[in-house]
C-alpha cells in the first residue's frame, strides 16, 4: 500500500534528466490488494506504446491482462519519441527488398499505413484528444550521392504500394536537391495516446501496476510467475514491452542501441512546416511542428548516434547549429534525448522470445519508427496469443535469428575484456582525492588501482559505484546531459544511485562506500 501511495505522488518522469515536451502530468491507476490474487491470461510489462497497445487489444479481445510498469506510464522511449507516423521506414524499402524480399516491402508498408488508421480508430473510439493530424512528409536529397539513393527510395516505395511523387518542395527551409512527398502520413501527442489507451484498458477491466521492477520471472505448470519487490503476479502469457528483455540474450546481440536528440523551439517567424521533412544526411535530421498549450513549437531531431559512443553535449550543440542555420530561432524551450534500438537486418523482433519458455514473448528493435512498429507489435502479439492469422507474424519473427554459436562467447568474451572489481569500500583518503572533482559531474576516476563510477551532485555529496554493468561486464560511461551512467555495450542505463533506469541488466551497479568525511 506504501508503494502505491508513493506512486500516486509522483508526475510523469522519464528515463532521463531532459524534459521532453510530451511529459505531463499521467493518469494514476488504481491500486487494490485484489491485483495480485488472480491469474491472468498475460503479463505485459512496459509501460509504453507497445505494452499498452498489446494490452488494449488483449483486453478488448476478452482477456484478462495485467500491465507492469517499472517507473511510471510513457517512462521511457515513448516519452521522449519525436512522435513521426509514417508509411516508410528507417530501413528503406530498397533495404527490406534486398535483406527481405520485394513482398516483405509490400507487407510492411501494408502494415505501416494500416497502423496509422488503427491509431486514429484508437482515438476516435476512446475520445483521446491526442493532437493526432496528417500531414505530407517529405523525404529530401542535398547531394548527387543522396539523390541516386532517393531515386532508389522513390521506385521501391511506388512498388511496395506506398504513395510517394517526386515534389517540387521539401517542407521546410532547407536547401535541397530533390524531394519526395509521401502522403497521408501523420503526427500525435504519444503521452496524451498511451493516457488514453490506458484509461481504455482500464475501463475493460484491465489493470496496471505502476513502480514495479520485475526482477524475475520464474515459470512452472504452464504459468508465468513474475516478481518485483514484494509483488508476485502470475500469467499464462508474458510478454517484455521493454525494448530488450532482460539478462542474456540473442537480441542483445542484434540490436544496437542508439540515443536521438530533439529541440522543441519558438521562431521569429511563421516557418513552422505543416508537414513531416527529412533530410538524408548521415545521421539524418528530421522536422516537424506541435502546437502545445496554444504555442507553436518546431522540432527538429537528430544527431543520433550508439549509446555510449559519444558525447550528448556535442550532439545537442550539433544539432542546435543544424537548426539555426537554417531556421530563424527565438529559444530553444526544449531539448531531450531517448533511446530505440536498431536491428541489424532493419525488420524489427516481434513474437515468441527464442530459448525462453511457452508463452513468453517480445518485441524490439522498432529503429526510429516505434510508434508505427510498436502499434504494429500490439496488434502480433495479440493475434500471436489470439491464435489469430497476421501474415507479419512470420516475417518479424525473432526466431529468424540464427542461433548464434557464439552466445556463451557473447558473455565470456565481455567477461574477457571487462574489469574485475575487487573493492567495496575506501577510506577517508577517497573523499580527499575527489575534493576538487566539479560539482553535477560524472567520471570514470582511477584509485588505489581500481577504476571507479564517480558522481558528485549539486551538494558536493559524492557517490561512488562499480563501473561494471551488471549485464555482461562493460564499462560504463557517464551520459553528463541524461545525468546517468550508459553501457556502451547493449545500452543498460543506470541511475547516479546504480539503479537500473533501462535494460537489459537486472541488478544496479554496485554501491562503494565512500566515507562523508
Ligand atoms: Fe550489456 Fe552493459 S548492457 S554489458
Amino acid at each position: 500500500m506504501r508503494q502505491y501511495l508513493d506512486m500516486k505522488n509522483k508526475k510523469n518522469q522519464r528515463d532521463g534528466k531532459t524534459i521532453s515536451i510530451w511529459q505531463r502530468p499521467m493518469m494514476q491507476p488504481p491500486f487494490s490488494e485484489d491485483i495480485l490474487n488472480s491469474v491472468y491470461d498475460a503479463i505485459i510489462v512496459g509501460g509504453g506504446i507497445t505494452g499498452l497497445t498489446t494490452a488494449f487489444n488483449l483486453q478488448r479481445a476478452g482477456k484478462k491482462c495485467i500491465l507492469v510498469e517499472a517507473k511510471n506510464l510513457g517512462f521511457g522511449t515513448s516519452g521522449g519519441t519525436s512522435a513521426h507516423l509514417n508509411t516508410f521506414f528507417d530501413s528503406s524499402y530498397p533495404e527490406i527488398d534486398s535483406n527481405f524480399g520485394k513482398e516483405a516491402s509490400k507487407a510492411m508498408a501494408t502494415a505501416s499505413k494500416r497502423m496509422i488508421k488503427t491509431i486514429q480508430a484508437n482515438i476516435d473510439e476512446l475520445n483521446i484528444e491526442a493532437d493526432f493530424e496528417y500531414k505530407s512528409g517529405f523525404l529530401f536529397s542535398q547531394n548527387e550521392k543522396e539523390t541516386q539513393q532517393l531515386d532508389e527510395i522513390l521506385s521501391s516505395s511506388k512498388a511496395a504500394g506506398v504513395m510517394v511523387e517526386e515534389s517540387g518542395d521539401n517542407g521546410v527551409p532547407v536547401r535541397f536537391l530533390k524531394a519526395i512527398e509521401f502522403s497521408n502520413q501523420a503526427q500525435f501527442h504519444p503521452l496524451k495516446y498511451i493516457d488514453g489507451l490506458a484509461r481504455g484498458f482500464l475501463s475493460l477491466g484491465g489493470r496496471i501496476l505502476e513502480n514495479t521492477f520485475i526482477e524475475e520471472v520464474k515459470e512452472s505448470h504452464g504459468l508465468h510467475y513474475a516478481t518485483g519487490g514484494a509483488m508476485e503476479i502470475q500469467g499464462r502469457n508474458l510478454i517484455w514491452a521493454t525494448h530488450i528483455p532482460p539478462g542474456i540474450n540473442l537480441l542483445s546481440l542484434r540490436n544496437a542501441p542508439y540515443r536521438s536528440y530533439v529541440l522543441a523551439v519558438k521562431l521569429n517567424n511563421e516557418t513552422y512546416p505543416d508537414c513531416l521533412s527529412y533530410d538524408m544526411q548521415e545521421p539524418y535530421h528530421y522536422f516537424r511542428s506541435h502546437e502545445i498549450d496554444g504555442q507553436k513549437y518546431l522540432i527538429a531531431g537528430g544527431e543520433d548516434h550508439k549509446t555510449g559512443h559519444e558525447d550528448s553535449e556535442d550532439a545537442f550543440r550539433a544539432l542546435e547549429q543544424y537548426i539555426t542555420a537554417n531556421f530563424d530561432v527565438l529559444s530553444v524551450d526544449y531539448k531531450w534525448s531517448s533511446q530505440y534500438y536498431v536491428p541489424v537486418d532493419g525488420l524489427p523482433y516481434i513474437g515468441l522470445l527464442p530459448g525462453a519458455a511457452d508463452g513468453t514473448f517480445v518485441a524490439t528493435g522498432f529503429n526510429g519508427n516505434g510508434m508505427i512498429l510498436g502499434s504494429l507489435a500490439g496488434e502480433i502479439l495479440s493475434d500471436l496469443i489470439l491464435g489469430r492469422d497476421n501474415d507479419l507474424s512470420v516475417l518479424l519473427s525473432p526466431s529468424r535469428l540464427k542461433p548464434l554459436s557464439g552466445l556463451s562467447d557473447f558473455v565470456k568474451e565481455n567477461a574477457d575484456v571487462a574489469y574485475h572489481f575487487v573493492a567495496d569500500r575506501f577510506g577517508s583518503e577517497l573523499l580527499a582525492s575527489l575534493k576538487s572533482f566539479p560539482i553535477g559531474e560524472g567520471k570514470i576516476v582511477k584509485f588505489q588501482g581500481e577504476r571507479l563510477a564517480v558522481h558528485k551532485d549539486a551538494h558536493g555529496k559524492v557517490r561512488a559505484l562499480s563501473p561494471v554493468c551488471t549485464h555482461a561486464g562493460c564499462i560504463v560511461n557517464w551520459n553528463r546531459v541524461e545525468q546517468s551512467w550508459e553501457c556502451p555495450c547493449h545500452g543498460g542505463r543506470f541511475d547516479i544511485d546504480g539503479s537500473v533506469i533501462t535494460g537489459p541488466p537486472k541488478t544496479p551497479l554496485k554501491k562503494i562506500e565512500v566515507p562523508h568525511r
